[in-house]
């Protein structure tokens, strides 16, 4: 057999690889991310064999397959059931799963409270750190609680001796924190590269799969948010979640970016505290701000994150432009999408907002995708412009057209139940056919607005 080594330059953002090294990445348009790396390819008679190993899988009727899943390792406890939650009802034994999150979030907090709530349920688990010392991760196990005999540590880098012991304990879940520190020895490049994330995912992969172990893996993010490096480590895991939140307030929030064993926008919604993370008792009314007197520039709006409907503030400022173009700026909000919602605020309702300065932000440091908080980011920026608070206790929902038609939101009823719940009593929103009698049902007051326009005037904006 012969082991050939050769020099390649691969693209640590996405894993382009180049004969030549260049200052640009050409495949995804990165600078100054492509380094030199050995590769080492191993041909002859070893690949052969390798190529033996495998067993051959035969094609079969779909109706033969066996649907024996084996039971998913539910864990119970309030604080976990959000990551429950988010991993669409417990961790699947024989599935790889990462954990992406910006240094200090709380992902090594929140998987040793994983791993010491499967111990104490399931059975053994091993817990490798690579960036901690045993005596950190153990001071650490004590201020979540109790310490569980089936919780094994490991502190090690090498990738050989983690899936040993993996093997070897036969655990059931194993977690290797993180990603970026460990290595296999055969590849030269250093840990963290591209190589080597590749082939230790590889690798972990094949231990979830093969001996049924619960893997999971964290990961870190580079500055501008993106999984770091492992890309392609993306691709070959069954779930992504993203750890995220205010790193200086206490509010954490959990969300599958991918998943392939249950719905993709679940939000799991978390507090920091001395004793590790726990879950919060009302999620939902946690992106709201309590004041005594209304203010301009403040409206609520209300976005469906999987099952859970929630209603959030959005705060808008407006001043005119000193010099040059007007700025404009959203924190947790699409940026065009609010150009858009400018541009028809000009040109349907007339407000004037050339020479003004927009600002938009969505409390709470939650980022919002789902279109039925248009409305209200739209009257929040209205009434920031008149300087006219919103009618207190109202909720303004529906996404905006490009000819300032209002479109009706999902699920609406249960929207309304939840601002009903949290004391609003008032709801704006585009005309619903069942809408008067959900609206009769739950003692709830619906202004149907067909426009943009309508729904101001009823805000008392125009
Ligand atoms: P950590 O889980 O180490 O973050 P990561 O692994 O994502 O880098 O959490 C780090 C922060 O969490 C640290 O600043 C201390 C804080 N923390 C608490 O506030 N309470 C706790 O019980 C624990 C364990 C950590
Ligand atoms: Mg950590």
């Amino acid at each position: 057999m012969g082991v050939k080594s050769k020099q390649v330059f691969v693209c640590q953002e996405c894993g382009a690889t180049f004969a030549k090294w260049q200052g640009r990445c050409t495949a995804c348009g990165e600078w100054n991310t492509v380094v030199e790396e050995v590769q080492t390819t191993v041909s002859g008679a070893a690949a052969g064999l390798a190529r033996a190993g495998l067993t051959a899988a035969s094609p079969q009727p779909i109706g033969r397959v066996s649907l024996q899943e084996t039971a998913r390792l539910n864990v119970g406890g309030k604080d976990l059931a959000e990551l429950n939650l988010v991993l669409g009802g417990g961790l699947v034994p024989g599935s790889l799963t990462l954990l992406g999150g910006e240094p200090g979030i709380g992902k090594s907090t929140i998987l040793l409270q994983l791993a010491l709530e499967v111990s104490r349920q399931h059975g053994r688990v091993l817990y490798v750190s690579g960036e901690e010392s045993a005596p950190q991760v153990r001071l650490r196990a004590e201020r979540l609680g109790a310490l569980s005999d089936e919780l094994w540590l490991l502190t090690e880098n090498n990738l050989q001796v983690i899936l040993q012991q993996a093997e070897s304990q036969n655990c059931r879940l194993l977690i290797v924190d993180s990603i970026q520190t460990v290595f296999l020895p055969e590849l030269a490049s250093a840990p963290g590269s591209v190589a080597q994330v590749r082939q230790c995912g590889a690798e972990l992969l094949k231990l979830a799969k093969e001996k049924g172990v619960a893997v999971v893996l964290v990961g870190h993010v580079t500055k501008d948010g993106t999984l770091a490096g492992p890309r392609v480590l993306e691709h070959m895991v069954d779930t992504v979640l993203y750890f995220e939140g205010d790193r200086l307030a206490n509010l954490r929030l959990l969300r599958a970016i991918k998943n392939r064993f249950g719905s993709t926008n679940e939000l799991g919604v978390f507090e920091m505290t001395g004793s590790g993370l726990h879950a919060l008792d009302d999620p939902a009314a946690v992106f709201l701000t309590h004041r005594e007197q209304a203010v301009s520039g403040a409206a609520v709006g209300c976005v469906q994150q999987g099952a859970r409907p929630v209603l959030l503030e959005i705060q808008a400022l407006t001043s005119p432009t000193a010099f040059g173009n007007a700025r404009r700026l959203a924190s947790g909000f699409d940026y065009n999408r609010m150009l858009i919602i400018i541009a028809v605020l000009e040109k349907k309702v007339g407000l004037n907002l050339g020479n003004q300065d927009v600002y938009v932000n969505i409390t709470g440091g939650l980022r919002v995708d789902d279109p039925a908080v248009d409305l209200a980011v739209a009257a929040a920026i209205a009434s920031a412009y008149r300087d006219r608070p919103l009618p207190s206790e109202l909720v303004a929902m529906g996404e905006i057209g490009l000819t300032g038609e209002l479109r009706p939101v999902s699920q609406p009823e249960q929207r309304f139940r939840e601002a009903v719940r949290l004391g609003f009593g008032n709801v704006i929103a585009a005309p619903l056919k069942s809408g008067a009698a959900a609206a009769k049902k739950l003692d709830l007051k619906l202004y149907s607005a067909a426009n943009l326009q309508i729904a101001l005037s009823f805000m008392g904006l125009i």
